[in-house]
């Protein structure tokens, strides 16, 4: 009785603390691939990596289920479920989160992940408690339901534990800009890519994150990194906002997620992470879309940070060493 109480009563603060979002997202921030994927099935070349033996076609590295592993020598052996997934519902890890966990943009770098915070995740996906911004396959969750929905907890642990054990490593590089490279989005990816002879254009107030190697991180190379062009003046903002949290705007980020903000016990790493993968959390999490047993500790970081503060803050927690 007492425990439903309580429930009851931190369910209703919970919602009402998660129930004003401070912004609509904007595009850049939710990307979603145009139509036009078929197409690129067609494409008869044949794709190979500097010091790979692979040797590829489109209709191969874009199949859910045969996603190249470039290097296989870069890792530990891989799960046969993070290699080749299982028809139709789980798709392979390492489609997605590549062989090093390192990822993209669209999906999460779960490198050295605490192993307890990323089973909780898959299970909080797979009862519905973390889902995000967008509808249906629109939503950046949509995958991960599915997928872990079709996993048994063995096999949730086996892929949690192969990735927790991974070095994280540096993915993105963080630079203060006023002008980026035009992008455009891509069929068969939900990030930006630079506009082949594309100009500049003013950053305004985005955060631009790309692949330097576009082709590379289309066909999934696991050395393709990316660029996170940020507004300038960007970092030192966020420095100041997530050390001392801005005179109350939001809480100090290391008394959570550890001294270096590489994780703490059962809280992940947030140093050196996609900021765009980071402001869709936050922002997930400021609209209780995110809430998860663990999420409300979050609450009161994002509850009233605007779009412009968690560029500021994420540019700079990006840009530390994972
Ligand atoms: C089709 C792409 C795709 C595949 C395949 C995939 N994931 Fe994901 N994964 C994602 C995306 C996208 C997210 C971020 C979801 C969001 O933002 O809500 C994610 C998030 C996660 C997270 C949470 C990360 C964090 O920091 O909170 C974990 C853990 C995870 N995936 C593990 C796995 C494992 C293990 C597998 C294989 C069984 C897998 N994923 C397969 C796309 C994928
Ligand atoms: C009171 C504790 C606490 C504080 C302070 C805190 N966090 Fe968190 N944070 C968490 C927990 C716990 C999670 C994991 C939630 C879950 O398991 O669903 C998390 C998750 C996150 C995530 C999502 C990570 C992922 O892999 O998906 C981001 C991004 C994040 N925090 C950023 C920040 C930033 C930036 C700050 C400082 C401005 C901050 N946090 C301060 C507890 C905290």
């Amino acid at each position: 009785m007492r425990n439903v109480l309580l429930g009851a009563s931190l369910g209703f603060f919970l919602c009402a603390a998660a129930a004003a979002p401070t912004f609509d997202p904007p595009s850049w921030v939710y990307m979603v691939a145009p139509p036009g994927a078929d197409a690129r099935l067609q494409d008869p070349k044949i794709y190979t990596r500097p010091g790979s033996t692979l040797a590829l076609k489109q209709s191969v590295l874009q199949d859910p289920f045969t996603p190249p592993d470039w290097y296989p020598n870069e890792h530990p052996p891989l799960p046969a479920l993070a290699q080749f997934g299982r028809e139709p519902m789980v798709q392979p890890c390492i489609r997605c989160h590549l062989p090093t966990g390192t990822g993209h943009p669209e999906s999460a770098n779960i490198a050295g992940q605490p192993y307890e915070y990323m089973v909780r995740q898959m299970h909080d996906f797979a009862s519905g408690a973390r889902r995000s911004y967008g509808e249906g396959a629109a939503a950046r969750s949509f995958n991960m339901v599915s997928i872990v929905r079709g996993m048994t907890d063995e096999e949730i642990a086996a892929t949690a534990r192969y990735y927790a054990d991974l070095k994280p490593r540096k993915w993105i590089h963080v630079v203060e800009t006023d002008t980026t490279p035009e992008t455009h989005m891509q069929p068969t990816s939900n990030m930006r890519h630079i506009k082949p002879g594309g100009g500049m254009e003013p950053i305004g107030n985005r955060i631009v994150e790309v692949p330097l190697d576009s082709v590379g991180a289309d066909i999934r190379d696991s050395h393709a990194s990316f660029t996170a062009y940020v507004p300038r003046g960007s970092i030192a903002r966020g420095l100041t906002l997530a050390n001392t949290g801005g005179g109350g705007k939001t809480i100090a980020c290391n008394i959570c997620h550890g001294p270096d903000l590489k994780g703490l016990g059962d809280i992940p790493g947030i140093a050196g992470r996609s900021p765009t993968y980071m402001i869709r959390q936050m922002s997930d999490i400021q609209r209780g879309l995110r809430a998860g047993s663990s999420a409300p500790l979050m609450q009161g970081v994002v509850a009233k940070l605007t779009l412009t503060d968690m560029i500021d803050v994420t540019a700079y927690v990006g840009s530390l060493d994972p």
